[in-house]
């Protein structure tokens, strides 16, 4: 039976990838409590709705980033698709395009600026890690300029790796290397194993002339990243890259509303509230729960994108009303990457269309531009801060 939701689409996910790619996918840092709370705490909004009103069309149609999207949900940065399968961030970005939605290309993608400029036509925006070496970003800004991208995000979660468990009892490396504890799962996942040995290209294609040379020595994620990127990154540092730049920029990985002001005085025209989906500080709270305070402290003056634990429409339709001008997601699309490659993303993008036009519909909200604070209930365990 095709998948008919996300959680088939994951569990399709689950057994095409050997268990080092598919943990490293689904994981989250320490005992994971921010990666289980991101889903959970969605439950804890519930929509009200308010009906007798014409929803004969409904409009999902959003502008964030200097982009039109036809839907409030684009793609989150994420790295390596190469592992998930051999169509690559190229998949992705087609399956994004196809949706009129955004793709979000990682700085440690597998895939080049320009190859995904060339043959994705919708709205993109890179991702930028800060290197140590400081001419990296200088470079990668002005490769972005060049390739047409709408937008950048600096993402500021990340200045060393999180404590990533499951990694370190797979034996996850980047490349995927055979290693006494991995090599069972290779072989038990013939499919993913003989694309990976006929195309054994995987290298960080946007830093590998600058930073290590990944060929030939796997290591450990997080020693690749706590090697590579500069800890020493400050919010004037933001503020030269929204110079820099000059275009639209989002800061990536702030949950604190007065995070979210600064961000507006560096001068980004985002914020995107995400602890990195769990995988970085175990313990951070919920974007969703950061909504409300972060709109309240900073107005309109700039846009908020929430990410983490987003698996259904309506999450969509909860952070928007809380205030968020739109939505993106990480695993979600990579389960579709890995369960069919770009039709599953393409795939899993529709099936987060239909939800939201569903439930818009049900809720009697005929435009995602009218959800508010009336649309969503608050129902918290007492006990728990606002
Ligand atoms: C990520 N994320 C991420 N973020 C980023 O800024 N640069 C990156 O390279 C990556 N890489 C990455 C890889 C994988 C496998 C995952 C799952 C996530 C974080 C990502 O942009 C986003 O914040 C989360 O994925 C959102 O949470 P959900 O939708 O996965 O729950
Ligand atoms: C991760 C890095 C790539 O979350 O951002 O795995």
């Amino acid at each position: 039976m095709p998948p008919v939701n996300l959680h088939d689409w994951r569990e399709l996910a689950r057994r095409r990838l050997p268990a080092p790619i598919w943990h490293y996918l689904a994981g989250g840092a320490g005992d994971e409590r921010t990666l289980a709370r991101n889903e959970a705490a969605f439950a804890e909004y519930e929509l009200w709705p308010r009906p007798l009103v014409d929803i004969s069309t409904v409009s999902l149609q959003t502008r964030v980033l200097g982009a039109e999207l036809s839907m409030p949900l684009f793609l989150a940065p994420t790295g390596m698709s190469r592992l998930f399968h051999h169509g690559r961030e190229l998949a992705v970005a087609r399956a994004a395009a196809a949706a009129g939605t955004m793709y979000s290309l990682s700085t440690v993608a597998t895939t080049s600026i320009e190859d995904v400029a060339q043959c994705a036509t919708g709205p993109k925006l890179f991702q930028i890690y800060v290197f140590k070496d400081r001419g990296l970003t200088r470079e990668l800004v002005a490769r972005c300029r060049d390739a047409g991208y709408t937008a950048l995000a600096l993402t500021v979660d990340t200045p060393i790796g999180g404590l990533r468990e499951r990694d370190v009892r797979t034996g996850m490396t980047i490349p995927p290397s055979l290693s006494a504890k991995s090599i069972a799962s290779f072989f038990a996942h013939p499919r993913w194993s003989l694309h990976y040995l006929f195309d054994r290209d995987f290298e960080l294609k946007n830093v590998a002339h600058r930073a290590q040379k990944l060929a030939g020595r796997p290591v450990p994620l997080v020693a690749y990243i706590s090697s590579q990127f500069d800890r020493s990154l400050t919010w004037k540092d933001a503020e030269w890259l929204a110079q820099e730049w000059g275009g639209p920029l989002a800061i990536k990985g702030v949950l604190h509303p007065d995070d979210v002001k600064n961000a507006a005085a560096a001068g980004a025209s985002a914020v995107m509230l995400s602890n990195h989906g769990g995988r970085q500080l175990d313990g951070a709270p919920a974007p969703i729960d950061c909504v409300a305070a972060a709109r309240d402290a900073v107005g309109d003056a700039v846009e908020l994108i929430v990410d983490g634990g987003v698996r259904r429409g309506q999450d969509v339709l909860k952070a928007l009303a809380l205030g968020a001008d739109a939505c993106s997601i990480g695993r979600p699309y990579l389960y579709g990457l890995a369960g069919g490659g770009e039709a599953g993303v393409t795939a899993v993008l529709a099936r987060f269309r239909a939800e939201m036009a569903l439930d818009l519909a049900l809720l009697g909200c005929a435009d995602v531009a009218r959800l508010g604070r009336e649309f969503v209930r608050i129902v918290r365990p007492a006990g728990r801060n606002p």
